[in-house]
């Protein structure tokens, strides 16, 4: 299995766990969500360890998860503390494992790595959510393909012409001017057009939107799956602060070799109050990737009949360089860490 297991996955947004348990499947992982004590949110292996009963088929009660099957009770350390059966004994073996969980940017995150490995690893910094003169919406997306596949798409957006033409103006990849750069473990990609058709959607962002503008597009990538796309349209040679610009987050969880969990958030510096905006950004957005990028990369992958992108001998061309560092980064994580799993 290709997943990086020492990081910090995004689980959920924070708003939507509630009372009731959460399902979530992670790196091939059955896992429960749910408030523990104090609203503190946990994260369990969805097994019951008496007959594997998923526990997110259950209840949360006062801090802990009770078992939908017999009734065994779970606190957020995976401790059995209540048995209602016979004496109501409760044996060590009665345990299951717990995930560290963190809540950031809005998002509960769970590291899925070693035990202990928590403590040496930072959760992700997106110093973009922090931004406070961004307006955000966010949504999420269940990807049938390998998460590798869909960091490729986002990596290269001279798709976007073609596949989200809204989105571009006609001619636009000829005119785009593209560089890569990589950054320790931390790849680059910025695009850039002189004197482009605004389009509609920064005609939205933009009061008195002139007709032509200088864009902007900037997508840096860290490992395992997480992107930060900025884009910016301004009458000057690069971005200034005061231009219109829509930021996207995009960070990919696996779930399974051929399964990817996909949250995204857009977050604005203009026409911040506008609901009209937020519902239209955030139809748009969603609407972008489950109908045209997701369909694609399906279709894609439906070719290749495989993951392994560079053992289909894949014509490379120029603007490819980002998604090739990015694959290559990870391989060489992924390496290090079985070799590490191996050694230790
Ligand atoms: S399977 Fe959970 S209590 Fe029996
Ligand atoms: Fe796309």
């Amino acid at each position: 299995m290709t997943f990086l297991r020492n990081a910090w996955y995004p689980a959920a947004w924070s708003a939507d766990l509630g009372d009731a348990p959460m399902e979530l499947t992670m790196l091939d992982q059955f896992i429960v969500l749910f408030r523990g004590e104090g609203g503190q949110p946990k994260a369990l292996h969805d097994a019951c360890p008496h007959r594997f009963a998923p526990l997110s088929r259950g209840k949360s009660r006062n801090g802990r998860i009770v078992c939908g099957y017999h009734g065994l009770e779970f606190d957020g350390a995976g401790r059995c503390v209540h048995n209602p059966h016979g004496h109501g004994a409760t044996v060590s073996a009665l345990r299951v494992r717990a995930f560290p969980v963190a809540e950031r940017y809005g998002m509960l995150w769970i590291w899925m790595g070693a035990e202990g490995g928590e403590e040496s690893h930072p959760l992700p910094d997106l110093p973009l959510f922090d931004d406070p003169g961004l307006t955000w919406v966010h949504g999420q997306l269940d990807v049938r393909v390998h998460y590798e596949l869909v960091t490729d798409n986002l990596l290269d957006l001279t798709h976007v012409e073609f596949l989200h033409p809204f989105l571009a103006s006609p001619g636009n990849a000829a005119r785009t001017h593209y560089r890569c750069e990589q950054m320790g473990d931390e790849v680059r990609s910025v695009y850039t057009i002189r004197d482009e058709p605004v389009t509609g959607l920064f005609q939205l962002l933009w009061p008195d939107t002139p007709e032509r503008a200088n864009m902007v597009a900037d997508i840096v990538w860290q490992a395992p799956a997480r992107l930060s796309l900025k884009t910016s349209m301004g009458r000057g040679e690069s971005a200034a602060g005061n231009d219109p610009q829509l930021v996207v987050m995009h960070l990919l969880v696996p779930q399974g070799e051929n399964a990817t969990r996909y949250f995204w958030a857009a977050g604005r510096n203009s026409a911040k109050d506008s609901e009209q905006v937020s519902a239209m950004l955030h139809q748009g957005t969603q609407n972008a990737f489950e109908f045209e990028d997701e369909p694609m990369i399906a279709a894609v992958r439906s070719r290749m009949r495989s993951n392994d992108l560079m053992a289909h001998k894949p014509a490379i061309l120029p603007f490819d360089e980002g998604a090739i560092r990015a694959r290559r980064i990870l391989a060489r994580m992924l390496g290090r860490e079985l070799a590490e799993q191996a050694s230790g």
